[in-house]
């Protein structure tokens, strides 16, 4: 079965490229820019990994990206995990970037864009791999800095897919957003959002991305199986849900694999990421293999996840198509 999962064309729809920062590379960063790091080394960096929640993680990965500071910073960082990408058979992904977690401190907004779109296109000419960036605003900040950055990223918009919305959930509902996500559709963006597992409100906000906002796809959202009314909405409306399994094991009490195999029952177009893999220490085949023990999924139901994935990518129907 590790060699099936090993040789299945992959597509990974919830990456945040921030949260592919290895302890080895954050070290070579840290060294290129003459900042110290308040850990002896790589191991001990790993073993201050001890999150049990979304907002204990997020401490870590915001102060894990200090050290993208420069385009080649950020070029370095998207070429790391789209070789592990194509190490892993991805042929497709697309990846979130955190643009206010990098102009907040400092770094201009068209260094972090570049230095990924250079990644991007390298990685498309030379390991065959095609990937698109999704651009997140952070859900704990205003909305008015959403919308500053939505204005910001417009010259960019031909690089960009579409919008998300990530970090802190508590109390930072779809709603707040509403005035950015009309603007982001008006513009022409695509539209997702976390809708994270587990967190107060779940099913509401599950509601209000769908209903309110009118998302193209929902980033976790697991929880909708609490409404059997809105899995029927997402069921006609042919919406995926791009889950997390090794992350929710980190950020709640289990992966959710029963849950995940329900909305497969269901008929809901479920994918499988990795979300954060330098710090939940498993890319896309790993999430895989955890969900296949978990769940003694066959080969077909394998072999679906990734069809499901190619199909409710942000593609063109004949580019998809290239892929099924
Ligand atoms: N949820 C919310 N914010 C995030 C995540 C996540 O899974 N990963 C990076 N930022
Ligand atoms: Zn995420």
């Amino acid at each position: 079965m590790k060699d099936f999962i090993a040789g299945l064309p992959k597509c990974e729809l919830h990456l945040h490229i921030e949260g592919t920062l290895e302890p080895e590379l954050k070290f070579e960063l840290a060294r290129r820019h003459g900042l110290r790091l308040p850990y002896a080394g790589v191991e001990q960096m790993r073993a201050a990994y001890t999150f049990d929640s979304l907002p204990s993680f997020l401490r870590i990965y915001y102060e894990g990206m200090q050290v993208l500071r420069t385009e080649p910073d950020f070029y370095d960082l998207a070429m790391a995990y789209l070789r592990k990408a194509a190490e892993q058979n991805v042929r497709y992904a697309e990846i979130f970037f955190d643009p206010q977690a990098h102009t907040s401190r400092g770094v201009p907004f068209d260094v972090v864009v570049r230095g990924l779109r250079r990644a991007l296109l390298e990685a498309e000419a030379r390991l065959g791999v095609r990937a698109q960036l999704i651009m997140c605003f952070l859900r704990d900040f205003q909305a008015e800095y959403a919308m500053a950055t939505l204005l910001e990223s417009l010259p960019y918009r031909e690089w960009i897919a579409g919008v998300g919305l990530d970090s802190d959930e508590k109390g930072n509902p779809p709603v707040k957003f509403a005035a950015v996500y009309e603007r982001a559709r008006q513009e022409g963006y695509l539209l997702t959002m976390h809708c994270d597992v587990d967190q107060d409100d779940a099913v509401e906000h599950i509601r209000q991305a769908v209903e309110d906002i009118g998302v193209n796809r929902i980033d976790h959202g697991v929880n909708i199986l609490e409404d059997q009314r809105l899995v029927e909405v997402v069921l006609e409306r042919g919406m995926g849900l791009t889950c997390c399994p090794v992350s929710n094991g980190f950020v709640t009490d289990s992966m959710k694999a029963e849950g995940i195999r329900k909305l497969m029952d269901l008929g809901v177009r479920v994918t499988i990421n990795s979300d954060d893999p330098a710090y939940f220490g498993a890319y896309v085949g790993e999430n895989l293999e955890a969900l296949q023990g978990a769940l003694q999924l066959t080969r077909d139901e394998l072999a679906r996840l990734e069809r499901d994935a190619f199909e409710i990518a942000w593609l063109p129907r004949h580019v998809k198509d290239a892929y099924l």
